[in-house]
């Protein structure tokens, strides 16, 4: 089984990918790590993250301790990694990776979830179930505002919109694999729901989609 979660930043993909991957026995992979891994690269060297050609060189030799580095959810790096993914050489030296993954679940699961951007529009078009999972652009920032604002009590809201509005631009208006629902995913508009009821409803599309395979 191959579930695909897309959507924007601070939709909520993360949380019901973890708990879908646990209630269904699935191996887990976060894409967004990949990319925010090699922002945080293409920076630490002191780089432009609109740089394609470090970006693609970072991409290429990118290690899986990479994924483990302190400080990848932080925004900067989370605004870098959006630049990074805007480099077409960059998502097709990261694609092999995640079809890679898809095709080849860790021993012991019953298959796979990766959330991203492109998943069931590039990496798995072949999914069993496709979910994309929004917000409005609002109650995002707010969600993300709380979390930043825990543990720095300077971030101003203002400012978190303003970046969420930027990186929501930049990953639809890409030429390549921007972020868009699959035609055959189900939208989950998440703005009002709680975690249960996203999970609830996105689980009973999975099953809905498991039993017609
Ligand atoms: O999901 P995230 O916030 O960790 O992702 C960080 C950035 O990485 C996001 O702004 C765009 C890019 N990304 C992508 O282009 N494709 C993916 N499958 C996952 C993330």
């Amino acid at each position: 089984m191959i579930v695909a979660i897309d959507g924007p930043a601070a939709a909520g993909k993360g949380t019901l990918a973890r708990r879908i991957s646990e209630h269904l026995n699935l191996a887990y992979l976060d894409t967004g790590l990949l990319y925010r891994a090699v922002g945080k690269k293409v920076l630490d060297a002191g780089a432009d993250p609109d740089d394609a050609v470090i970006a693609e060189q970072v991409a290429r030799t990118l290690q899986p301790g990479d994924l483990q580095a302190d400080g990848l959810r932080v925004d900067a790096v989370g605004q870098a990694a959006s630049r990074v993914s805007a480099v077409a050489a960059v998502r097709a030296a990261l694609l092999d990776f995640q079809k890679d993954f898809a095709a080849n679940p860790p021993a012991g699961f019953s298959g796979v979830v990766l959330d991203g951007r492109d998943i069931g529009t590039v990496v798995c078009p072949a999914a069993t179930a496709k979910l994309f999972i929004t917000a409005s652009t609002e109650v995002r920032a707010k969600r993300r505002f709380k979390e930043l604002h825990a543990a720095d009590s300077t971030v101003i809201y203002a400012r978190v919109l303003e970046d969420m509005k930027e990186r929501d631009a930049r990953d639809q208006s890409r030429a390549v694999a921007p972020l868009e629902p699959a035609q055959d995913a189900k939208i989950l508009d998440t703005s009002a729901l709680d975690s249960e009821q996203v999970f609830d409803q996105a689980l009973a599309f999975i099953a809905s989609k498991s039993q017609k395979a």
